[in-house]
């Protein structure tokens, strides 16, 4: 626990309460609340934790301000520029950079683990056959319960560290699967020659009938997407995973629960939303008519791939996004992309309006990872799983994290109660 050396005093009725206020390594100082209500007879109200940290983390840190993003101290921009994703996952899972030998080591593990067991092709044969392939991963990862016995007792550091493993290699495969499922073709098994990222996509695109080879370009940047992805601290879905953990449920029925919050177009299901309004919209001379509605208050639609609770000044993740948008479809030679053309005016567009402006609201991680994902050839509903399986390693890194603490506690929020007071039941014939 972080170490307090001051404290603030709360007045309440005539009576003086102590608030130990921890220093952070990193961010504002964090006041102590916990003794409040056993001593005060009060509770906090804070809904959507605007003002509340739920948790101690040593993982990742944010600074909205500065709009600057470290993995366990490393700056994102680094990572993408000279890290790869699975050598972040071990960043994220355990602390430091691995040596040479320890990622060989890390990477042999996980790619021995990317087959998922037989019988669960039969289970993705009882979804019909047009879900969305979220529906389908929040199904089958929770049923990972069902087959991975052995990793379950979260009790014990093996069991945990097994189920990590298995959830980072599984993870890619599941998707794949879902997706083949969506659109009738077999489902392509995992290849041990290829990187995680090439992998998925072969998974993917790939068909037995003819031989796939995976582009570099487009496998560098599926890698980069993924680390774009992997983890951002205490957002809607981890809170989510942490929340289900702090119950004692078993790791998978956790990140099937991250997935499920995830989904949401308020958070990873905005790739998906944003390149449907890009395409919605279709050509420039309609961005004003959107911005116009963005704005009106009667109007419920919203900019998305704008906006963010903690970045103000601009998403490092998406500068990154941006460069190699550009960078994948000059490569493709496809950067007169009607699409990008019309991304790009939006954000000169609102980037100068006073509305957006005033409101600090900025283009997100989301803004530009469709049009990419787009070009490599995924439909639209594939963005948000692409999401899911690379933020996997930051659910699993936090729930680690979570239960490795001594005084682990279940998640409970009280509430501001605004319903009836006591009253006696009235029987039907007299209401
Ligand atoms: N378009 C138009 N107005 C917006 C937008 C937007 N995208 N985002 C926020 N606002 C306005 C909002 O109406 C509000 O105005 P007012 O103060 O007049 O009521 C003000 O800005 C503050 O918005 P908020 O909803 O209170 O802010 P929040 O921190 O609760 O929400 C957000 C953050 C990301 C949910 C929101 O900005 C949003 O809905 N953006 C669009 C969806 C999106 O792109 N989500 C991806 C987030 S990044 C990836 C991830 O986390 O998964």
């Amino acid at each position: 626990m972080a170490e307090s050396k001051k404290s603030a005093t709360l007045t309440l009725d005539g009576k003086s309460y102590d608030l130990p206020l921890y220093a952070p390594t990193l961010g504002p100082s964090v006041l102590d609340i916990r003794k409040l209500y056993a001593e005060a007879d009060v509770f906090t109200f804070d809904p959507g934790f605007t003002s509340t940290a739920a948790c101690e983390s040593a993982i990742t840190y944010i600074d909205g301000d500065q709009g600057e993003l470290l993995h366990r101290g490393y700056p994102i921009e680094q990572l993408a520029e000279k890290s790869s994703y699975l050598e972040l996952c071990f960043l994220l899972l355990y602390g430091e950079l691995p040596t040479a030998a320890q990622l060989a080591d890390f990477k042999g593990r996980v790619t021995r683990h990317t087959m998922v067991h037989e019988q669960m092709h039969y289970f993705f044969r009882g979804f019909r056959r047009d879900s969305h392939p979220m529906a389908t991963m929040v199904g089958v990862v929770g049923a990972m319960s069902a087959f991975y016995h052995d990793s379950l007792d979260i009790n014990d550091p093996w069991q945990r560290e097994v189920a990590a493993i298995r959830m980072i290699a599984k993870l890619p495969t599941i998707a794949a699967m879902a997706y083949k499922y969506s659109i009738g073709q077999p489902f392509v098994y995992p290849k041990n020659s290829l990187d995680y990222a090439g992998n998925f996509l072969h998974m993917c695109f790939s068909v037995p009938a003819e031989d796939y080879v995976v582009d570099p370009v487009l496998s560098k940047a599926m890698d980069r997407i993924m680390m774009l992805h992997a983890d951002h601290e205490q957002n809607a879905s981890t809170s989510t995973v942490r929340l289900a953990g702090s119950s004692g449920a078993n790791p998978f029925a956790c990140i099937a629960a991250g997935i499920a919050c995830l989904w949401g177009p308020a958070h990873g299901g905005a790739n998906q939303a944003c390149l449907e309004m890009l395409r919605e919209i279709g050509t420039v001379d309609r961005i004003p008519e959107f911005i116009a509605r963005a704005k009106d208050k009667d109007d419920p639609f919203r900019l998305m791939g704008f906006g963010h609770r903690v970045y103000k000044n601009f998403d490092p993740r998406a500068k990154v996004m941006k460069e190699s948008a550009d960078e994948v479809l000059g490569l493709m030679g496809i950067e007169n992309n009607p699409t990008l053309q019309v991304a790009k005016e939006l954000e000169r567009i609102a980037l100068e309006d006073e509305y957006f402006v005033s409101k600090k609201l900025y283009p997100n991680v989301d803004f530009y990872s469709g049009i990419i994902l787009d070009a490599m050839g995924f439909p639209t509903s594939m963005f948000t799983p692409i999401f899911a399986l690379s933020r996997t390693v930051g659910w699993i890194s936090q729930w680690k994290e979570m239960i490795g603490e001594k005084n682990q506690k279940i998640g409970r929020p009280r509430q501001l109660y605004v319903g009836q007071k006591k009253r006696d039941y009235v029987d039907l014939k007299h209401r």
